[in-house]
């Protein structure tokens, strides 16, 4: 007899779908520390458009914007969902996965029942007139960012998507390896290699800041495999000898400097003392790369806290490019080190299905590691992600399993 819902870990046969699966989902009422806000609860699986495909999740990568969804902020995520015609009282969280597709829509060519895919985190209107004239879809009015602005997320027994975003799963990964690392290594791609001319070329000296975490980890690799030369920036020793090892040429402990934050306004007196902090952590680069070069990219995220420094320390010409603001988003830019440098300074956000492909295909190649640092149960989804918040999960990228068997797993005390 057909299930009405399978427990966690329980697989359907393939292709079978139930009416009703287990999901992790935050509600705009229970908004708050992770522990309160995301739950397990049983709900109906999604209907499929003609472009959708149904992937049952094995394993489920965790990403920074599930804290966010669950505390409400920067944004009630659930608000939105009503744009894409999706229910507004619930959000799943996760915008990460590996798994099997079940089930494809009257429109689906290119995958099938069956195949083992990940899943990249970009969805756009296949209608939008920006999309279907061909432009950059990661920059299309609808782009929104599955499992974030809208409500299927992968932290759900079956998540719905659209066919473009399934990419063939690398074969030589288990489950919760192969969940990890699309989102960030997405974003990644997209902030080093989608802004020409500023992409990586051969000798380039990039900061990477963040270097041991879920988007630094993979940036480092990413310079590294196109001949640049990435300085990581770190929080302590042991996550220097991590970002060593992946490929960085030196690394930088920024808990040496006390500079942070929005500086004081420029003709104050304390300026000066900002300035002293930002010329030593310039002067820092240089002994970690080697020779007195400054870095033609500023791979950044942390934002508020370390723009003026990323702002002071690029290069002539050079980029600073950003896509978060996790220690706050009012930052400060000194306009004389922009225009007088001739700097960019560009915003960039996920990224498009040609980028997340071109990564794909060097994660499956082998060329790129998927620098997963723990797996945990799917029950375990909430602690993780308040781990997460207060900086305490283990280095690179992190997963949980949610269809896929318990194996060699990391479990939270
Ligand atoms: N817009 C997008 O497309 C996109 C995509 C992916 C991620 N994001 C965002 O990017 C941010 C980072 O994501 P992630 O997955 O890499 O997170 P993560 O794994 O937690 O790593 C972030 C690293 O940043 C460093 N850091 C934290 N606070 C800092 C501060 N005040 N100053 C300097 N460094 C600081 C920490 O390393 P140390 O302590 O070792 O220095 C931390 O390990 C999050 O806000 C996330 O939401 C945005």
């Amino acid at each position: 007899m057909r299930n009405d819902v399978y427990d966690i870990g329980e697989v359907p046969p393939l292709g079978e779908v139930p009416p009703r699966m287990h999901g992790m989902l935050v509600r705009p009422d229970r908004f708050g520390d992770p522990t309160v806000a995301i739950r397990d609860e049983v709900l109906d699986v999604p209907e499929l458009g003609a472009h959708d495909v149904l992937v049952a999740t094995m394993a489920a990568g965790v990403n920074f914007n599930n804290v966010w969804a669950a505390r409400g902020v920067p944004i009630d995520v659930t608000k939105g969902q009503a744009r894409w015609g999706e229910p507004t009282d619930f959000h799943i969280v996760g915008s990460d996965a590996s798994g099997v597709v079940y089930a494809i829509g009257s429109d689906v060519r290119e995958v099938a029942v069956g195949d083992e895919v990940v899943v990249h985190p970009g969805q756009w209107n296949l209608d939008d007139p920006w999309v279907a004239s061909g432009n950059d879809p990661g920059l299309a009015a609808s782009f929104r960012v599955w499992g974030y602005d809208t409500c299927w997320g992968s932290m759900a027994q079956f998540t719905k998507v659209q066919e473009h975003q399934c990419l063939p799963k690398a074969e030589h990964l288990t489950w919760e390896e192969a969940a990890a690392p699309t989102l960030t290594g997405g974003t990644a791609y997209r902030m080093l290699f989608g802004w020409p001319p500023h992409t990586v070329q051969p000798g380039d000296l990039v900061l990477v800041w963040g270097g041991a975490g879920g988007l630094g980890s993979l940036a480092i690799q990413l310079v590294a495999n196109a001949g640049g030369r990435a300085v990581a920036v770190v929080g302590s020793p042991e996550k220097a000898d991590y970002c060593r090892s992946l490929g960085a040429v030196g690394s930088i402990n920024r808990r040496d400097f006390s500079h942070w934050g929005v500086p004081p306004r420029w003709d104050a007196p304390a300026w000066r003392d900002w300035l002293d902090g930002a010329k030593a952590f310039g002067k820092a680069i240089w002994e970690a790369a080697g020779e007195k070069t400054n870095p033609r990219i500023v791979f950044e995220h942390p934002g508020e806290d370390t723009i003026p420094t990323s702002n002071f320390v690029c290069d002539r010409g050079g980029m600073i490019v950003i896509c978060a603001g996790t220690s706050g988003y009012d930052t400060l830019i000194d306009v004389r080190y922009l225009w007088y440098l001739q700097k960019r300074y560009q915003g960039s956000h996920l990224m498009n299905t040609a980028q997340a492909a071109a990564f794909n295909d060097l994660v499956r190649a082998g060329t790129i590691r998927a620098t997963l640092g723990a797996a945990y149960p799917y029950d375990q989804i909430p602690q993780v992600h308040h781990l997460m918040e207060e900086g305490g999960l283990p280095d690179g990228n992190v997963s949980c399993l949610v269809n896929a068997p318990q194996t060699g797993l990391t479990t939270l005390r």
